[in-house]
This record gives structure tokens, sequence and C-alpha cells, in this order.
């Protein structure tokens, strides 16, 4: 069937339209009406009718996103209005020391502020004329930028065309600021494609995003995946928009993607409480925040305010602690751990990480070593995520002097001087020696550390010296420990001795899932204790069981359950039970896991401060009738419990259907249990 042109035309708009109310559902509204593959082919039959009837081709086609030809340099493009930056604030005095100042010039004892998250990309400007995207420009030196037009045309979630809403009509030119960024899980697929086709890694989202933006080849910008949200229009009256919030509406509303976790603040609190929750929720955000920013709601005040020549007076970022930053390496040693894996450790100049000065970071192994190139000297960046222990991410060679040195792991432990083995299929170097001091001290901190027995005192230096002194040799043997013997040891004090078996006397009565936990079988930490522990009752019981019985528990897999058993039943750790059994360590469970615990697979969270009951008590509760606890609100969130303040997380349950208990409500449902 061939189509006469003007029938071509029309059919060229519908489609287009079509394809772009689905590109708003998709990537604006994150709500797609249609499969991929019914998406794909409208895609497919309007590109068809263009190259069939040349002439109906537009730049603002969604099939015109990519293809546009290399350059040699960009262009500088000057930003009608200056691309400022902004003040920064590291604490909540700072961030009151701003309210203060904003109080003072508006002669006001009470702000209205906007809060929303700071994307850590880099920011762009989008200029829309008579609804048209004709240009993308970088930020620059913020009075003047590079022209990245073809390569911002290339962002999916960037729209070529402005929706109008009904009865509006397209500004003559509208400019829209915002962020470029890429998410994490792209990120880490982005570097693994690059480090498979032995390319350079980047060594952060941040640093992927800015070297796809600035990319000359927008064919290679096409491939990387950015993602734009929108915050800021110099031009606000444009949108009739008088405030903050009401502009992330508006732009919405016209077809940019905003980030919808904005929030009014009427008071200082409000953001204090925001920028917590968020800081709380942030390692398991699908992107990268540094911070949230604190702005002046209303559009009439911060004229008012006005701007200094780098950064506007009414907003401010409130930066969260850096996760990365860079610092130099000066030596590699090697860590013995629990199990005796041989772990190089790079000793840093110190620097602060999410709020703590780090000094070491695991270099993993030595094929991550030289998969890295690290060497001594270098300069690097490290990283520290939530608990997770501090790494080196990456070499900065540009920083390479030539006086670093390369590094290969010892081929014996430096501890007990055994031959150190790499076990097939293993990248990991072990200390095969079960009887290493090492080893039997990194066991016994283990047991006694916080989460496992919590044995007050036990630190690292009494673990020293019990085991050089060979006073212990096993976890066991704490519990033998004998007074007349401890203050004979040199420098000691009576008063500590007494403190220290008293402490280890009464860990005698720890719950099963703590002594589980402690024993440090490989892959089981604190939560699948806990599990193991609400499905046996005792060690013995945990000592008879079988792979079958553990793969068939929910949350142990095959790989896990052989791990557990192989534990259980090596010779070593069948005596240590035994000889922990005969000390008096032998915690029974009054409840075993029955299918009938009446939380069973429900998900909690808590947020706000409760006044019945602490809120450890509380997530106790909950667990111990099968329930589990979560900081951060989702889509599989069974309830959300709010206490006094809540803070965001109530907000986001509501918006996801979550179903949202105050306290009384809670107990009351508690209470309805029959238990
Ligand atoms: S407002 C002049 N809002 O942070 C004020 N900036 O450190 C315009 N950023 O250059 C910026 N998220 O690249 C604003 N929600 C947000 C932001 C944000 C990230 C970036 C932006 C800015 C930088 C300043």
């Amino acid at each position: 069937m061939s189509l006469d042109e003007a029938t071509a035309a029309l059919e060229v708009e519908r489609l287009r339209k079509i394809i772009r109310d689905h590109d708003y559902q998709y990537f604006v509204l994150d709500n797609p009406l249609v499969s991929d593959i019914e998406y794909d082919q409208l895609k497919r039959q309007l590109e068809t009718l263009e190259e069939q009837f040349p002439d109906l081709q537009s730049p603002d086609s969604p099939t015109q996103r990519v293809g546009g030809q290399p350059s040699e340099a960009f262009e500088s493009a000057a930003h009608r209005a200056p691309m400022l930056s902004l003040s920064n604030a590291f604490d909540e005095a700072e961030v009151a020391e701003f309210d203060e100042r904003l109080q003072r010039l508006l002669e006001t004892e009470q702000i209205e502020y906007s809060i929303e998250p700071k994307f850590d990309g880099l920011s762009i400007e989008l200029v829309y004329e008579q609804g048209s995207l004709t240009q993308g420009i970088t930020r620059g030196d913020g009075q003047v930028g590079e022209e990245v037009t073809s390569n911002v045309r290339t962002i999916q979630n960037v729209p070529l065309t402005l929706r109008v809403p009904e009865g509006k009509t397209a500004p003559e030119r509208l400019e829209v600021r915002g962020e470029v960024y890429i998410d994490l899980k792209d990120f880490d697929q982005l570097n693994q494609k690059r480090s498979d086709a032995e390319e350079p890694t980047f060594a952060n989202p941040r640093n992927a995003a800015a070297g796809s933006l600035r990319q000359l080849d927008p064919r290679i910008t096409a491939e990387r995946p950015l993602k734009f949200t929108g915050y800021d229009v110099p031009n606000p009256e444009l949108l009739e928009a008088t405030s903050q919030t009401e502009l992330m509406e508006k732009l919405r509303e016209w077809g940019l993607p905003v980030n919808l976790s904005y929030k009014k603040c009427a008071t200082l609190n409000d953001a204090f409480s925001f920028y917590n929750d968020l800081n709380e929720q942030r390692d398991t955000l699908p992107y990268e925040l540094d911070g949230v920013v604190i702005k002046v709601n209303h559009f009439l005040l911060r004229k008012q305010l006005g701007t200094t020549s780098r950064s506007p007076r009414w907003a401010i970022a409130y930066k969260f602690p850096a996760h990365q930053a860079t610092t130099t390496i000066n030596d590699i040693t090697v860590q013995v751990g629990r199990t005796g894996v041989l772990t190089p450790v790079a000793e840093l100049e110190p620097v602060s990480l999410s709020g703590v000065t780090v000094k070491r970071a695991t270099l993993h192994n030595q094929d991550e070593i030289d998969s890295k190139d690290v060497r001594i000297g270098d300069t690097v960046w490290v990283r520290r995520a939530g608990d997770v222990i501090p790494e080196v991410v990456q070499v900065i060679v540009e920083k390479r002097t030539g006086e670093e040195k390369p590094y290969r792991l010892p081929t014996h432990c430096p501890v007990c001087d055994s031959v150190a083995v790499r076990e097939e299929g293993e990248v990991a170097l072990r200390c095969p020696n079960a009887s290493c001091p090492a080893q039997i001290k990194e066991s016994i901190r283990h047991f006694a550390s916080r989460d496992a027995m919590d044995i007050e005192g036990l630190g690292k230096k009494w673990v020293e010296r019990l085991v050089d002194e060979h006073l212990v040799q096993s976890v066991a043997d704490l519990y033998r420990l004998e007074k007349d013997i401890l203050v004979e040891l040199e420098r000691m004090a009576e008063k500590s001795v007494d403190n220290l078996l008293a402490a280890i006397e009464a860990t005698k009565t720890r719950s099963l899932d703590r002594l589980i936990f402690g024993l440090g079988i490989r892959h089981v930490g604190q939560n699948l204790a806990e599990i193991l522990a609400k499905y046996f009752e005792n060690l013995s019981s945990l000592s008879q069981t079988d792979v079958d019985t553990l793969a068939a528990i929910d949350g142990i897999g095959p790989k896990v359950a052989q791990s557990i058993v192989d534990f259980l039943q090596d010779e070593h750790n069948q005596a240590l039970i035994q000889a922990l059994q005969a000390v008096g360590v032998d915690p029974h469970n009054e409840v075993t896991l029955s299918a009938d615990l009446p939380l069973e697979g429900k998900k909690f969270v808590f947020t706000g401060t409760l006044t019945q009951m602490g809120r450890s008590e509380a997530q106790k509760l909950v667990k111990s009738l099968g329930a589990s606890v979560s900081s951060s609100v989702s889509k599989k969130t069974d309830y959300v419990i709010i206490g006094e303040s809540p803070g965001s997380k109530a907000d986001k349950a509501n918006k996801l259907g979550v179903t949202v208990l105050e306290e009384s409500a809670f107990h009351k449902m508690i209470s309805e249990l029959n238990l």
C-alpha cells in the first residue's frame, strides 16, 4: 500500500504524538502504558514513513535522537542568565546560620523552604524555542559554556519538544536547568563493558557522566546511559510558577523529568529530618546523591535576596559526608583474616570518608591489584559506603611520578610462615594453618564483637595478649580462663582481670543467633544467624542438620547451606561446639519457627520517634513475630509505622500505597494478633 504525502503527513504526526505520549508516561511519570515491543513497533513505523517521505523528516521527531556528526571541538555558548554554583553547609549549625542570615535580610521570623536531593552529576541548560529543544549548554564558567546539543539530544529522557498543556502556548524561549547523571547500576555495567574491552574505567558515576556528555562524537554519547533531572528555570514566570515547589510541578506538566522527592518545609526541623531520612536511604538509592539543596521556596523572596557573584543567597547545598575521595598509598601490608585469607591492605595518607577518618583500605586480592595496577606511592580514589570496608577504586594515573612501586603478595603467611595456597577457582591466597595465631585472634575478635557475643572490654589488645601468651587457642578457652593466671601477667591490674572475667561469664546467656553469628561460619552474617536461630533449638540440633533441610529454608541457598554443613561437620568445629557446651555456652531457643508466626514474611519500616516503646524494642517485637525490618520504604514494604515527626518516609509510603500506621494503631494491631 502506498500513501500520498498528505495522508502520510497526518500519519507521521499521529505516530509522533503517540510516541511522545509514551515517552512522557515512561520517562516523566514513570508509568509506561505499553510494552517495549509495542513501543519499538511504533517507532519503526514512524521511521519507515520518514524514510519514504524525506520531506516529512524533522529534528523534533522522536526518531532524531542519534546520528549527529562528530565535531572537532565544541562551540561556546553564552548563558543569558549566569549559571551560578551553590554555597555549601556541612552541619545543622551552618544551615541554621544560613536561615538566620536570610531571616535578618527579609525581616521575618519564618521562611518557607523547599528541599530537594542534590544529584552528583553535572549541570546543563536546555533551551526550548517555541517548544523545541534547540540547545544544550554545559555550565562552563557560569557565563559561557559549551554547546553539547547533539549529545543532549541523545539523552533518552530529555524531551525534544515540550508538552504544551491545554490552553497554553509554548514560550518563545524557555531555559531549563538540571543535572545530567548516570544511575549506579548503569555505571557498573558501563565500567564492566569498558574493563572487558580493556578500556580505562571511570572512577565514579559523576566522571562517567561528564566524560560521556563531553564526547565529540554524539554516537558514543548515545550509547551511554545518561539521564536528566530538572530543578531550575531562570524565568519561572513563563510557566506561571511562583515558587520552587510549583515550578517542579509545572516542569513535570510540561514534559520534563523531575525527581519527585522534593518537599516544602515549613520549619528548618522539617528540612533536617528530610536530610536525615535521605542520608539513611542514600546507599539504597539507584543514583548517587551528594546532599540536599535547601531553597527559599517563593520566587518573590528570592528576588529580594538576590545573588552574589558566585551563588544565589537564597539557596544552600547541605552536603552528605563524601563517600569517595583521593589520597595516596604510603604502603601495602597484608592482613590475615579469620578464615586465613591473606588480604592486601593499602596504608593510606589519612582522609575523611563518610564522616570518618580512613587510614587503610582493602585491595581485596592480587588479581585486584594487578587489574587496577595499584602501586605503592600511587594517588588513588578511595571509597566507603555505609558499613562497607573502605576500598581503593582506581589509580589516578596522571599523578604518577615514576617512583611508584608495584606490589606482590608474599608466598608465605606473614604471621606463621606457612606456605600460602590458592585453592582452585578462588582468587584468594590463604594460610592453610588453622592454628595460625592470626586466624585464632581474628576468630576470637569476631566472636567477642558487639553484634556477636558482645564481650565487653575484650578488645584487640586483650586478644593479642591472650593468644600470644598461649592462654587461649579457641573461643571456648575464654570461658576457662582463671584469675590466678591472668593476674600473674606482666602489668596486669586485678581490677581489669575481674572485669574481663565477669564480662565473659555474662555472655553465657547470650541468645542462640549471636552465638551462631559469633562462630564465624562462612557466608553466615547476622541476618542469616537470626534465621537459623528461629529454625533450630540449639547448637546440637543445628549440628545434626543436612544441606537439604537448610536449603529448604527461605533465605538460604544451596551454596550457603553447603558452607554451613561443611563448617559443622569439620572435626575441629565439632570439638569447638562440644567444648562450648561443656563450659556452659549452650543457649536454647524457646520458640522454633513454625509456619504460623503471625507476621511471617511481612516487611516493616519504622520512622519518627516512638513514644510507647523504643524503636529497637518495637523492631525486636515484630522480628520475633516473623517479620523483617528495613530502613527504607519500597513497594515491597508492608507497613510503615510512624512515630512523632516522621519525615519523608511516610510521604513515600503514601505515594507507593503502602499501609501507614500511627504508633497507637500499630499497638492495636499487635494486640489483636492473639498471641
Ligand atoms: S539548584 C544556582 N538544585 O549542584 C542554583 N542544583 O553545587 C542552581 N545540583 O551547579 C542550582 N542537584 O549542578 C540545584 N536539586 C538541585 C541540584 C543542584 C544538583 C548541582 C548543580 C549545581 C551544583 C552546585
